[in-house]
């Protein structure tokens, strides 16, 4: 946990070199202390609080940032982002450990300030890394679909996306991730695809098409086991 908070003054640091480099609106910024300050004021577990924070919400910044960001923005997104999938786990040990749940009210503040980031965004442009329904959804996803967050007050309405790395922990990240990595193993597939060795076919060749063959169907294994 110590080493998490040394994290988050870094990101800190980071994030506000990228608002001095934007710049900010100051009725912007005032609303954002109000928000920010009703999190404070929150009565549940402040590790619960840091937890959804982290999952439901920057888990939806981070990838709004590197997709939609400037170089800066993209920059510091991509490293906080391998910090918090760390943050993320170990406060879902802990909170589980501590047998916290989250309350009702802290999941309508947390839809509440996802609401109040992405509420400039449309909600029906085609493109959905600036569509807001797609970010708010995500949020949703985060909140209900991880399994460390279930409680009787919380139902989760779906099942996480596979993974063999503590799928609770960040199925927004993962989704992401996996997008991509499916859109790779496609390429992969389609670039090399089944070799059956022919008669004219030398044993080098026939070497090399099994190599290639081999790595294919163990990124396919992989992802059929995860
Ligand atoms: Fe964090």
């Amino acid at each position: 946990m110590e080493s998490n908070i040394q994290d988050e003054i870094k990101h800190d640091l980071a994030l506000n070199y990228c608002a001095d480099a934007i710049g900010v609106d100051e009725k912007d910024e005032a609303e954002a202390k109000r928000l920010r300050q009703a999190w404070i004021d929150h009565p549940d577990h402040t590790l619960m609080k840091a937890l959804i924070a982290e999952r439901a919400i920057f888990f939806v910044l981070l990838p709004f940032f590197r997709f939609c960001g400037n170089a800066g923005l993209r920059e510091a997104a991509q490293s906080i982002s391998r910090d918090e999938q760390v943050h993320v786990a170990c406060g879902s040990i802990i909170t589980r450990e501590l047998g916290l749940s989250v309350s009702s009210s802290l999941d309508l503040l947390r839809k509440a300030t996802i609401n109040w980031v992405f509420e400039p965004l449309a909600a029906n442009t085609p493109n959905k890394y600036i569509n807001k329904k797609f970010w708010l959804e995500s949020s949703d996803r985060l909140m209900y679909e991880a399994k460390l967050l279930v409680s009787r007050k919380l139902r989760p309405v779906g099942s996480l996306l596979s993974s063999n790395i503590m799928p609770e922990t960040y199925p927004n990240t993962i989704s992401f991730q996996y997008e991509k990595l499916t859109m790779v193993v496609s390429k992969i597939q389609e670039t090399f695809p089944p070799y059956t060795p022919t008669p004219g076919d030398s044993l080098d060749l026939i070497m090399y098409k099994a190599g290639q063959s081999s790595v294919v169907e163990y990124i396919e294994q992989l992802l059929e086991d995860s």
